[in-house]
């Protein structure tokens, strides 16, 4: 089995995010940087944490025009990201073209293409700001559109709530990875996640990846927090 855990270094500088990727690399299975920290510490922050030879996933949510899109999935390809993010809502052409480059860019350079991941619907939103878009009011509902836009346009892999992946296995090619944020074993406190799910029932419910922040890196002991996540998917 793949280690699934994807580390969300939310940390909001380089020192400290790389003295923790360090401490942690051999228990996880990717590290994930969003914004906060790729816009503090930009790429060159990126090839450090490359240095572990830990896979990264680069969060950055792309969502415009498709050949502005195509050119930034080709940057982070350069950069050598095993996965990257885009919302869907930027429709089926603009999807299509990142994928594309992903390919292309990474076949010019002799790499696997990174997993491109498509965002769906903002778990921050409830169906009353879904109407405030014209989007109608089931969140449920457009969530599975877009999805299944997602898998047309060629995209491989989705970010999905942990309530969302039961439907969405039903829905989509077995093939389709999803990855899944709002992890909670239990035993700690939720923060702001509102849907939770322990890393053992998301795993079985069908998720491929499971994106883990602070239950590790605000843990007293982060590599040993991480170790007992991973030994909860195996007993
Ligand atoms: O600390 P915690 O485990 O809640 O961190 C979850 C990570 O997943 C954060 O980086 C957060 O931005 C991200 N995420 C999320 N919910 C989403 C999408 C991403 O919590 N729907």
């Amino acid at each position: 089995m793949q280690n699934p855990i994807i580390l969300a270094l939310d940390l909001p500088d380089a020192a400290s995010a790389l003295a923790l990727a360090q401490q942690v690399a051999p228990c996880v299975g990717a590290f994930k940087v969003g914004s906060e920290l790729f816009t503090a510490a930009g790429p060159d922050f990126v090839r450090r944490l490359r240095e572990t030879l830990v896979p990264v996933f680069l969060d950055l949510k792309f969502h415009d025009i498709p050949n502005t899109v195509a050119k930034a999935v080709a940057s982070a390809v350069r950069l050598d990201v095993q996965m990257l993010t885009i919302h869907t809502g930027g429709g089926l052409e603009m999807m299509r073209a990142a994928e594309q480059s992903a390919a292309e860019t990474s076949a010019a350079l002799n790499r696997p293409p990174p997993l491109v991941l498509g965002v769906t619907v903002l778990t921050s939103m409830n169906g009353a700001g879904l109407e405030q878009l014209g989007c109608g009011s089931d969140v449920g509902k457009h969530v599975e559109r877009l999805a299944a836009l997602a898998a047309q346009a060629g995209l491989r892999g989705l970010v999905c709530s942990p309530l969302e992946i039961q439907r969405l296995r039903e829905l989509l090619p077995h093939s389709m990875q999803l990855v899944t944020p709002g992890i909670r074993l239990g035993d700690e406190k939720a923060d702001d996640q509102k849907r939770t799910l322990s890393a053992r029932a998301a795993i079985d419910a069908g998720a491929n990846w499971l994106v883990i922040g602070r239950p590790i890196y605000a843990a007293p002991q982060p590599a040993e927090a991480a170790r007992r996540i991973l030994a909860s998917l195996t007993t």
